[in-house]
């Protein structure tokens, strides 16, 4: 007898800004999932996405937890306000995918796992780039043994971060902007993938180079596991070198793009005041602005290298290259729609099977404890020693 087509999953985005408007596209080309609404405060942006998908929209999150149709709430909201929206969420009875950072706090962490837990929902932190196929590959090679003891992972990324039109609030760490909350999370969540998970300390430095742009752009850290191994994490947005050059000129998300843009983010906002830098953030980037080319390749983060005892792994334009007694390989990997198609392949899987996500509210709350340590570490010139750290479920 044919098996009998599954429907497919019931999904809402909340927040209707750059990230979730990446996620609507990828959205739309995932057969596991159907779009159906979204919750976005403001007007224009709503009804942007309302005419496009021909469908009711709501002005409030606590309007969209209502929906019966939903079984999947995105939650793309500034990261301020992740807490008391995913345990709204998990209230409903909905699961949640919770863009990273989980949130701002260790105890704002607790109570979203609280909630989760009692309400018996998954929750995914992402997306991350721990979701990138090149990233999880080089964590399944590490994981099977096949290529000997981890060593070491480098994972080093310089941007125009700083330089985007930017709310206020990211520009100001004790709210949680900064590249700290915002990119190096990012670079948390590979290499605890790769590394296994248990992290035992930090180190790091970081800096605030521009008095105009007071929070820190760059910061350097030193991550040991409980393995033994390391991880040396380098982040820099202050848009003058593009580490995109050592990695063919392809962005993040995987397009191609112009080469040599070096400074240009910067002599864009010249004369732009706070209050026209937001408004151009929305006309840059909220649902209906240009999404920019489609990715032909994978999505990174900037030069991601894992060392092992029988050879060494880097993340290439369209998969991952090997580096061993043998020589030199590429290993293509199944394309990804920006890192995104992943979150939601393992969302569905977990709703189908029943089994809990690996990057689940236990995996972000680790994520975040490293994030914080970083801060402090850098504060006060000491190495962090971690206590929440999760192992990678197989
Ligand atoms: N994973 C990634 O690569 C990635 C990329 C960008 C942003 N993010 C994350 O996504 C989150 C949002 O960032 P962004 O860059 O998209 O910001 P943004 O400012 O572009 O978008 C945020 C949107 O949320 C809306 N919003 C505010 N309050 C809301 C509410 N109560 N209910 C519903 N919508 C509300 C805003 O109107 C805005 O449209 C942040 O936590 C950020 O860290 C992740």
């Amino acid at each position: 007898m044919p098996a009998t087509p599954v429907a497919p999953l019931g999904l809402a985005i909340a927040g209707l800004g750059l990230a979730g408007s990446v996620m609507a596209r990828a959205a739309i080309a995932h057969p596991g999932v159907e779009l159906i609404t979204a919750a976005e405060p403001d007007h224009d942006t709503r009804n942007a996405f309302a005419r496009d998908r021909n469908v009711p929209t709501y002005a409030s999150l606590v309007e969209l937890c209502d929906d019966q149709r939903i079984d999947i709430v995105y939650i793309a909201t500034p990261h301020q306000f992740h807490a008391r929206h995913a345990e709204l969420i998990a209230e409903s009875g909905k699961h949640i995918i919770l863009e990273k950072p989980m949130a701002l706090t260790l105890a704002e962490c607790d109570a979203i796992i609280s909630a989760v837990e009692r309400h018996n929902v998954h929750l995914i932190v992402g997306h991350t780039h721990g979701f990138d196929p090149a990233a999880r590959t080089m964590a399944r090679i590490v994981a099977s043994g096949e290529m000997g003891a981890l060593g070491m992972i480098a994972a080093w990324n310089y941007t125009n971060f700083l330089y985007r039109p930017r709310r206020p609030e990211e520009l100001d760490t004790a709210q949680g902007g900064g590249i700290l909350f915002n990119q190096v999370p990012h670079q948390i969540d590979m290499v605890r993938l790769i590394g296994g998970g248990r992290l035992r300390s930090v180190r790091a430095q970081a800096t605030v180079l521009d008095p105009l742009r007071p929070t820190e752009g760059s910061a350097v850290a030193f991550l040991e596991f409980e393995s033994g191994a390391a991880a040396s994490l380098t982040y820099s947005g202050y848009d003058y070198f593009d580490s995109d050059e050592l990695h063919f000129w392809i962005s993040e998300r995987g397009a191609s793009k112009p080469p040599n843009q070096h400074g240009a983010a910067r002599r864009a906002l010249a004369g732009y005041d706070q209050a026209a830098e937001a408004g151009l953030r929305i006309a840059r980037y909220a649902y209906g602005a240009d999404p920019g080319p489609a990715p032909t390749h994978q999505p990174h983060f900037g030069l991601l290298v894992a060392t092992c005892a029988k050879g060494e792994m880097r993340a290439s334009a369209d998969g991952l290259f090997i580096y061993d007694s043998n020589g030199k390989r590429e290993m293509p990997l199944p394309k990804s729609f920006a890192g995104r198609s992943e979150v939601l392949d393992d969302m569905v899987a977990a709703i189908r099977t029943g089994k809990r996500p690996r990057q689940d509210a236990r995996w972000g709350k680790a994520n975040v404890e490293v994030m914080l340590a970083l801060l402090q570490s850098a504060r006060e010139r000491r190495e962090i020693l971690l206590q929440h750290q999760v192992a990678l479920e197989p």
